[in-house]
């Protein structure tokens, strides 16, 4: 039983203490009242969940209390008490959204079966809100796992692309969900519904790759026994996704920004264009600003792509999804294998979430998966992790966690080659000594094997 609060009213007294006894006793709390207008006070100052009224009381009456407590607190519930011959007035203060009547002389086991009824449905409610919200913030798009502040960006920005569907680049590490977030970049828009199809520009040589996105006409190469329609014209009216969008060769970039400006495409072969109206949303894990410097991507093309962008954080800098994560992949491989794995030691927790997750979340997910083969029984623990995570399983020791002088120049010292990617001159004058005096701690420490 929650803490219901109830409210009981009528103007016969020895009703009110019959009733207050039975259900104190109970361990409800509960209050009396012996007619409607101290009812309609205590009612508005204290808030309850059950309020059973009389139906003839001196001043306000029963039907004035169910309307007046159905404005001020809606949730609650009003039960209307009714002697014989009111039943009419029972059915008119259902219809007016009284929960139930409870017939005079009262007996009190209905009554308690009643309170438990409504008790029993507003825990579901209440359950039932808190299981939408915290899917709300979870899911907020059905498969896209995360609720740190990164992830609710990219929400925002798919929300406000939704109608007008520009084209979209996603940068990101290998591994951080950039197909994912193009899916449900494609799913969320109103091309949902007509084909999202995918493209590795990375994965195929230059005249393969043209006549895979064009088409060709048949004759117009060895091979070509027959026309075929290009993957933009299979996307028509949908998304194509051009993954690794800075492989493309210089000749196809030029008719893939034909494609973008005129919306026009000519197959591998053909004399004339035809028209395509398929969205394109790129993406790429290399440093876009370095491929254009170097040329081999065009300035033009990369300006045409990006016309919405969306960085997928890498996993490190969203470690509170991390624990989403887990739950997810674990859920997943539930369903995928035979094997159930229901919880995950402390120490294979701390180890994951300590980890850095070069390769992110796809790292992440095959550290799962491999802890699925090799684990038994229904946890997952440390030893099911890979070596490079298990090492992680002791949270790393911060400056001022020891008062030892050595562990906390370890400690200094290892920061300061982290932050300086290992140069020494740097990182001896971030730690304000001089490099001989680095070198000479670093190897008093014996630190050379770690930092070399
Ligand atoms: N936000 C996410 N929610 C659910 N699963 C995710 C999410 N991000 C990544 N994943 C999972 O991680 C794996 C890698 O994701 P994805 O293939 O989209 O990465 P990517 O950025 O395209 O990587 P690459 O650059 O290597 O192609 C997939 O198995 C995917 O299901
Ligand atoms: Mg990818």
């Amino acid at each position: 039983m929650d803490d219901l609060k109830i409210l009981f009213v009528d103007d016969e007294r020895e009703i009110l203490s019959i009733v207050k006894e039975y259900l104190s006793l109970r361990g409800y709390d509960v209050m009396v009242a012996d007619n409607g207008n101290e009812a309609l006070e205590a009612i508005k100052e204290k808030g309850f969940d059950i309020v059973f009224t009389d139906l003839n009381m001196p001043g306000c009456s029963g039907m004035e209390l169910l309307a007046a407590t159905k404005e001020h607190l809606p949730e609650t519930e009003v039960v209307i008490v009714t002697g014989h011959g009111t039943i009419e007035s029972a059915i008119e203060a259902l219809r007016l959204g009284s929960y139930d009547y409870l017939q005079k002389p009262i007996k009190l086991e209905r009554l308690k079966i009643l309170i438990d009824r409504i008790s029993e449905k507003n825990s579901l409610k209440r359950e039932n809100i808190l299981i939408k919200r915290r899917l709300k913030e979870r899911y907020q798009f059905d498969e896209l796992v995360g609720v740190s502040p990164k992830m609710q960006e990219i929400y925002e920005i798919i929300d406000r692309i939704s109608i007008n569907t520009p084209t979209v680049l996603i940068q990101g590490e290998s591994g951080t969900g950039k197909e994912v977030v193009a899916k449900v970049i494609h799913q969320n828009s109103g091309r949902k519904g007509m084909p999202f199809i995918p493209v590795n520009c990375g994965a195929m040589v230059e005249g393969l790759l043209e006549s895979e996105l064009f088409g060709h006409v048949k004759g117009s190469f060895t091979g070509a026994i027959k026309d075929k329609i290009g993957l933009f014209k299979a996307a028509e009216g949908g998304t194509i996704f051009l993954d690794e969008i800075a492989e493309l060769t210089p000749n196809l970039q030029v008719k893939l920004l034909r494609v973008l400006q005129e919306k026009k495409i000519r197959a591998v072969g053909d004399t004339s264009e035809y028209n395509v109206e398929a969205r394109v949303i790129a993406a790429t894990n290399r440093n876009l600003e370095e491929a254009i410097k170097s040329g081999a991507l065009r300035r033009d093309l990369f300006y045409r792509l990006n016309v919405v962008s969306v960085r997928m954080p890498p996993l490190r800098e969203r470690k509170e999804d991390v624990p989403l994560f887990i739950n997810y992949f674990l859920n997943k491989f539930n369903v995928l294998t035979k094997r159930k794995v229901s919880s995950i030691s402390q120490e294979a927790m701390n180890a994951l979430l300590n980890y850095n997750w070069p390769g992110n979340v796809r790292q992440l997910e095959n550290a799962i998966e491999r802890a699925f083969v090799l684990g038994v029984g229904e946890s997952i623990e440390l030893t099911d992790l890979p070596s490079e995570v298990r090492e992680f399983a002791e949270a790393p020791r911060r400056m001022g966690a020891t008062l030892n002088l050595k562990e906390n120049e370890i400690i200094l010292i290892k920061e300061s080659l982290d932050k300086t990617g290992g140069n020494k001159a740097k990182a001896a004058d971030l730690l304000g000594i001089n490099l001989t005096t680095l070198y000479r701690k670093i190897k008093k420490y014996g630190m050379l094997p770690i930092c070399d």
